[in-house]
């Protein structure tokens, strides 16, 4: 890389504008201190008051935060016009927020909790996009990813369909949105295996199954949040300006 390019590297982010939705927590906290610590102004969707109100004492101006649930189109539109009537619209977006939901087998389908967890996790990504796509800032070098999962092609543990099935359909709208998008702004998403947060806690309950999964892969241990977000802000990034509708994984090769 030359001395250019690692000054651009380091500024890029400055000036601009990024909504990370469930940026309160786990990956999305991680993605929004690196953007912050690079210069953007962060806007940050999550429904945890505790944790937004701490972030907006940890940042100050750099972030704005708002309570909203992303499953509803309704507050998503109202928080994008005030990101857009504050900081003029928006360049980034970061379609994080999800939750795992109740395991359930087939012979068990509550099908109250498949339309939350698909509203979480799906109707989400549709709503958040296209609030980016009506409120654009920069003419150039706008960008989104989105949080797949390996679970898109694993199928997930049993018990763990409805969450995989709505990161399969992310892997594939990434598809879809990339091209509706281009070329004005470019789709990617990531596919992070077995990372170490909250939604993970919640699911593996206990130490030792952890320790069981992180046998299983073949870098011998679960991700980190921090590493998780390298890639996107990568990918939302000038460096990676001719990557897009792209699934990477972050998975440490399992
Ligand atoms: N941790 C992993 O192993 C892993 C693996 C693959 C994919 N992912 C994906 O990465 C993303 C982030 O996961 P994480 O591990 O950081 O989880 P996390 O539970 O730590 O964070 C998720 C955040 O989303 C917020 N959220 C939940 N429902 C919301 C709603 N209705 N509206 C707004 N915000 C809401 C939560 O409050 C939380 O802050 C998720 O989409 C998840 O599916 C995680």
């Amino acid at each position: 890389m030359t001395r250019e390019n690692a000054h651009a590297q380091d500024t890029w982010a400055r000036d601009r504008v990024a909504v990370i939705t469930g940026g309160a927590s786990g990956i999305g906290l991680a993605i929004t201190e690196q953007l912050v610590a690079l210069g953007a102004r962060v806007a940050v969707w999550d429904i945890r008051t505790d944790r937004l109100e701490a972030l907006q004492a940890r940042f100050g101006d750099r972030v704005m935060v708002r309570q909203v649930d992303v499953s509803s189109d309704a507050e998503v539109r109202a928080a994008a016009a005030s990101v857009a009537e504050a900081w003029g619209g928006i360049d980034h977006l970061v379609n994080n927020a999800g939750v795992i939901g109740r395991l359930m087998r087939l012979d068990d389908l509550d099908a109250d909790e498949l339309d939350r967890v698909l509203a979480v996790n799906l109707k989400s990504v549709f709503y958040a996009t296209a609030a980016f796509v009506r409120h654009p800032r920069s003419a150039e070098g706008r960008s989104v990813v989105m949080l797949s999962s390996i679970a898109a092609r694993t199928g997930g543990m049993v018990g763990n369909m409805v969450y995989a099935a709505s990161k399969g359909a992310i892997a594939t709208l990434t598809k879809s949105f990339a091209k509706e998008l281009a070329p004005q702004a470019r789709v990617n998403a990531l596919a992070p295996g077995i990372i170490d947060t909250e939604i993970q806690q919640a699911s593996l309950g206990d130490p030792a199954a952890a320790a069981a999964l992180a046998s299983a892969i073949p870098l011998e241990r679960l991700g980190t949040p921090g590493e998780v977000a390298e890639a996107a802000v990568w990918l939302l990034s000038p460096a990676s300006a001719y990557v897009n509708s792209t699934l990477l994984d972050v998975a440490g090769g399992r």
